[in-house]
């Protein structure tokens, strides 16, 4: 068994031997946070993959993500060091599924959010994440947005957006279940912490929160605000960010649940194996890949808001 610091040091050595990059989500492990080159949102981390002058990305998320990655830079080669490490939101809708509901609304948009395959990203007309859904829905020409596959996520873009807004039946089973009594019973306890929401949670949730954000967002706000306390209703790993970058404030879980079991698939054994025997290499069928890329650009071109 290597001590942790020997297994840090050769990650580092190999990443540097090999011209690679570490891309983490905010959501992972504290030791894959500390490792990475970039730690961000999905949005953040998408515009990485196409900026970052590596040769390969070892990316630090689930399925999805790396995907993207390799849709939008198919000159590198994408690593994702737990092949298992999959979005069970993105794998509430399927591209045949959503072919077949294209066909009940022909005048309507397809807006995926990016927690989606590439084969679903390639049957739509666009790509979102949390950081940008409204912007990227009010962009639009059409009136009528089928929006797959976050229902939550679509619910917080009809209170924003004048669109008739038609949702897929999805969601985050993390982020679902957070429940506006949760906020309430942690609010009692402190009540002088603001409380930051994702979008992905329920509109209850939503609807007493009193900021909703990316994680990106979320770290962005609780910097620069002068509020002291907060109430952090998304998954646990965002903690590790949070604390490190404001230790002179205080961020107490909306519930102690929140935990993505997929987003802590990569541990630092995982990731000094994934450069070490190259695996597992995430690739996306050319036909496929550059339908996909057509939206991802199309979202990319939009302004981050939150
Ligand atoms: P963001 O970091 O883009 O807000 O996404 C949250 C999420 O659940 C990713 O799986
Ligand atoms: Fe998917 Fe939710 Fe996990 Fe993000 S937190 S990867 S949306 S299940």
């Amino acid at each position: 068994m290597q001590n942790m610091q020997t297994i840090i040091d050769k990650i580092n050595d190999l990443k540097k031997m090999k011209n690679a990059v570490i891309l983490a989500h905010n959501y992972e492990r504290g030791e894959i946070q500390d490792i990475a080159d970039f730690t961000g949102d999905s949005l953040g981390l998408s515009q990485q993959a196409v900026q970052q002058d590596a040769d390969i990305i070892v990316f630090c998320g689930v399925h999805f993500m790396a995907e993207s990655a390799a849709i939008l830079s198919p000159q590198k080669t994408v690593l994702l060091p737990e092949i298992h490490a999959g979005c069970p939101m993105a794998s509430m809708v399927t591209a045949e599924a959503l072919r077949a509901e294209k066909k009940k609304y022909p005048e309507a948009a397809v807006v995926c959010y990016v927690n989606s395959t590439a084969e679903v990203k390639a049957e739509s007309d666009i790509c979102c994440t949390s950081a940008n859904a409204v912007e990227v829905v009010n962009s639009l020409e059409e009136e009528e947005i089928l929006f797959v596959p976050d229902k939550n996520l679509a619910d917080y873009v009809a209170q924003n957006s004048t669109k008739k807004i038609i949702p897929w039946e999805g969601y985050c089973p993390t982020h679902n279940q957070i429940l506006a009594s949760d906020i309430v019973r942690v609010r009692e306890k402190y009540p002088d912490a603001e409380v930051l929401a994702h979008p992905e949670c329920r509109r209850d949730v939503l609807d007493i929160s009193d900021r909703i954000f990316s994680t990106t967002g979320m770290l962005d706000y609780a910097k620069k605000s002068t509020t002291e306390e907060f109430i952090i209703a998304t998954e646990k790993g965002i903690l590790h960010r949070l604390e490190k970058e404001n230790p002179e404030k205080k961020f107490y879980y909306a519930s102690e649940f929140a935990i993505c079991p997929e987003m802590k698939a990569i541990d630092l054994n995982a990731l000094l194996l994934s450069l070490e025997k190259m695996q597992h290499i995430i690739s996306v069928p050319e036909d496929v890949r550059v339908k996909a890329k057509y939206t991802l650009d199309r979202m990319l071109a939009i302004k981050r808001s939150r």
